[in-house]
């Protein structure tokens, strides 16, 4: 009996495992040990003469190796309740999946959220919701499509008029689509979507970003960069709009590459202007959300099938929350995050010539150029 309640969990763990694997997350060196236990508990218990006295402690050291494997990658780790009061905090597209509850958490911790959502009607819905589960009535709702530089614009000028300051900006929002789009712009939808209107609305932030005393700016990137990074080797400049080779995988991948390439360059140059201003990156993991909505049935599905393995929008939430709240992290800049964890980020997605090529281009095409000045030195 406990030889095919091993097996199960050592499937699972292989499972879980595998899928981070596919996904292109980092395995830990613990990760690795806990699935080398399972099979070893396995092993031990499939070729041993039913001797029953051995083989509950070898389940229990197989079911450890499973909840480990579990709880760092399926249910992370719950970010502390920080104390956010009179911080202002700007979430993008959270009316639905894992900006939801990075909303809702800073709602409890008593921050003052402006929710920047384009679908208005699903944002007000999680709004109140927000309000009703957390009793923090400083929850506001604010449109803003990043399919358009003007809606950017708009938004950016609304804030300035009714807020004195922002204290942490989460660039949430982003885009996965089976086919080529473009926007108002005439730009491939996910690079407008995932990283040009973030860049801009970033750049557009920085006096009010400024304005606080710990500002912070979150980049909820992906792993799927580093697919990116395997297939063409860095940034591919000659095609960044995916005109010539467009594929799902590879063009989100090649907007979350440009995230990373502008948070590296902007942290530069933050630094060297002597800014407060912190900027990080990180990856969710892999969450069952509305990210999958548009894919070819057989994803969606497949995806639909591996929830088991994958984290809730709830967990999936952890590492933004910790990555924007967390006291300890106040001056940490520059640094890609993992399961809440600042892991070592590939040479690609950190190499300083594509980074500053990136962000001039990224500039001329927005058509907005930062210049620091005294204003932006504390
Ligand atoms: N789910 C995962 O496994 C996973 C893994 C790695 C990284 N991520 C990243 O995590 C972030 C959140 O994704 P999710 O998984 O929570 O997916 P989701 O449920 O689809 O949420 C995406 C959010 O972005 C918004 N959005 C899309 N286009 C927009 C636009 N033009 N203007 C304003 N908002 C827009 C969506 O609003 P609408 O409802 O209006 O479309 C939605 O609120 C994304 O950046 C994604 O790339 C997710």
């Amino acid at each position: 009996m406990s030889q095919y309640v091993g097996y199960t969990l050592l499937l699972y763990s292989a499972a879980v495992v595998t899928t981070r694997l596919f996904a292109f997350e980092y395995i830990s060196l613990a990760d690795i040990c806990a699935t080398v236990v399972s099979v070893v508990a396995v092993a031990t218990l499939a070729f041993q003469d039913t001797n029953e006295a051995l083989s509950v402690p070898i389940s229990g050291l197989n079911l450890l190796a499973m909840y480990l494997v579990w709880k760092h990658h399926v249910r992370g780790t719950e970010p502390r309740k920080e104390d956010m009061r009179g911080m202002v905090c700007i979430i993008t597209g959270c009316n639905s999946g894992i900006g939801v509850e990075t909303a809702r958490n800073l709602a409890k911790m008593g921050a003052q959220v402006i929710m920047a959502c384009r679908n208005m009607k699903s944002g007000e819905a999680v709004r109140l919701d927000i309000l009703n589960s957390t009793g923090n009535s400083n929850v506001q709702l604010l449109e803003l499509d990043l399919g358009d530089f003007d809606s950017v614009r708009s938004f950016v000028a609304h804030v300035e008029g009714f807020y004195s300051k922002v204290d942490v900006l989460i660039n949430n929002a982003g885009v996965m689509t089976p086919s080529r789009g473009e926007s108002k712009q005439g730009i491939e939808m996910m690079m407008q979507t995932n990283f040009l209107a973030p860049f801009l609305l970033t750049l557009l932030l920085v006096p009010m970003l400024h304005k606080s005393k710990c500002a912070r700016i979150v980049m909820v990137s992906s792993t799927m960069h580093r697919f990116t990074c395997l297939q063409h080797g860095g940034f591919d400049f000659d095609d960044m709009f995916s005109k010539s080779d467009f594929g799902m995988f590879k063009s989100y991948g090649q907007s979350k590459l440009a995230i990373e390439l502008f948070k590296f360059e902007f942290n530069r140059r933050l630094r060297e202007a002597g800014s407060h201003i912190v900027i990080n990156s990180l990856n969710p993991g892999s969450i069952k959300t509305s990210i999958s909505k548009d894919w070819h049935w057989i994803l969606a599905n497949g995806h639909e099938l591996i929830q088991p393995l994958l984290k809730t929008p709830v967990s999936g939430a952890y590492t933004t929350t910790y990555v924007a709240t967390n006291k300890s992290l106040r001056s940490t800049s520059g640094k890609w995050f993992e399961n809440s964890k600042i892991v070592q980020q590939t040479t690609k997605a950190s190499d300083p010539q594509d980074a500053k090529r990136l962000f001039d281009l990224a500039e001329k095409l927005v058509n907005f150029e930062i210049v620091f000045n005294q204003n932006h030195i504390k």
